[in-house]
């Protein structure tokens, strides 16, 4: 049975079980569902590398389930920045880039001298968390179970979409926040949002005192923070409400192109053979539907999206964010 009830007690155990024994386990958080393997043992994290097809300098996130399980891998007392946010923002969707402790979770980190922490609020996380910690894992490595390059997971069926029948998978539901964890770097004297969430920055700097910078060349690999990145198969094309609605004026009365979807906030009908979603009023709503709407898409055979750019709004960065990607592949 490789899709477990992730409200099962037993199912968590087996889980951390097979955690514990070096196997992959995909489980989900508020933010999208998470390919996961022991953060200490270099076999098991290279398995996640060559699952997702990703190249191995590019760090994994690590999950852990208590702030005494993060200080394993950084001594967070010591960081007043990356300790006043953790005891804001966790357990929730906020990854802290911050100085690992030597000789911790090396390959999780994909050798760099900085480690990403993250202290997921999702119930199913929580339970896996503490019940590996409770066998003597301090912290599980994943990043989000897709393979590189493409959408993240937010519910258990596209990771089963992704990696096949055979990789166990907690089933926990739709992920509530839709899109992935804001990233802080607090390595460097100010730190830097490295990829905006649905933790807004505002909140943040509101608890930091001082505006976030900008990530700059300084940055080291991240794949959320390549420029085309979080793809579906489709082609996906960011236009403006106006530019949108001349373009559909422009199909009227013709043949709708074939394989041709819309996905916008103003445009409420299209012509018949177009493919319409209506893109949700408010940011969180939007961001926890956005890539199950782009899986949709692909799975009806979608060769073309036509996204509305979502407002300008602070709420919106997450999500503007995506699709920026995702029309850049
Ligand atoms: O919401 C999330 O963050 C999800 C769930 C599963 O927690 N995880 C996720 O992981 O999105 P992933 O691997 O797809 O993206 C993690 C991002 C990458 O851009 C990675 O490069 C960056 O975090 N990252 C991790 N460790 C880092 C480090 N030491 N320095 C800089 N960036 C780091
Ligand atoms: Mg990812």
């Amino acid at each position: 049975m490789p899709v477990w009830d992730g409200s099962s007690e037993l199912s968590i155990r087996h889980a951390a079980e097979a955690l514990t024994a070096g196997r992959l386990v995909a489980f989900p958080t508020e933010t999208v569902y998470g390919l996961g393997a022991r953060a200490d043992a270099d076999d098991a994290v290279a398995a996640i590398y060559a699952a997702k097809g990703r190249p191995r300098d590019h760090p994994l996130i690590v999950h852990v389930g208590s702030l005494e399980a993060a200080s394993h891998f950084a001594d967070l007392a010591a960081l007043p920045v990356a300790h006043m946010l953790a005891s804001q923002f966790w357990p929730g969707p906020l990854t802290l880039i911050v100085p690992r402790r030597p000789g911790v979770a090396g390959a999780a980190a994909g050798g760099q001298g900085s480690i990403g922490l993250r202290w997921p609020a999702h119930p199913v996380a929580q339970a896996l968390l503490q019940a590996a910690a409770a066998l003597g894992v301090a912290g599980v490595a994943a990043p989000s179970a897709n393979r590189f390059g493409r959408v993240s997971p937010t519910l258990a069926r596209h990771v089963v979409a992704e990696f096949g029948p055979e990789l166990i998978v907690l089933d926990g539901g739709a992920c509530r926040v839709g899109i992935e964890s804001t990233i802080v770097d607090c390595t460097r004297a100010h730190p830097a949002l490295l990829r905006p969430g649905m933790l807004e920055r505002s909140l943040i700097e509101s608890v930091l005192g001082e505006a976030l910078r900008e990530p700059g060349g300084a940055a080291p690999r991240a794949p959320g923070t390549l420029e085309a990145h979080y793809a579906p198969q489709a082609r996906l094309r960011l236009m403006d409400s106006r530019m949108l609605q001349q373009a559909l004026e422009v199909l009227q009365g013709g043949e709708p192109p074939k394989g041709l979807a819309v996905y916008s906030r103003t445009v409420r009908r299209v012509a018949p053979g177009i493919v319409f979603r209506a893109m949700p009023e408010q940011a969180a709503d939007a961001a926890r539907e956005l890539f199950s709407v782009l899986r949709d898409f692909d799975a009806g055979g979608v060769r073309l999206i036509w996204v509305e750019t979502p407002p300008p709004e602070p709420a919106w960065e997450g999500v503007r964010d995506r699709l920026q990607r995702a029309a850049a592949s």
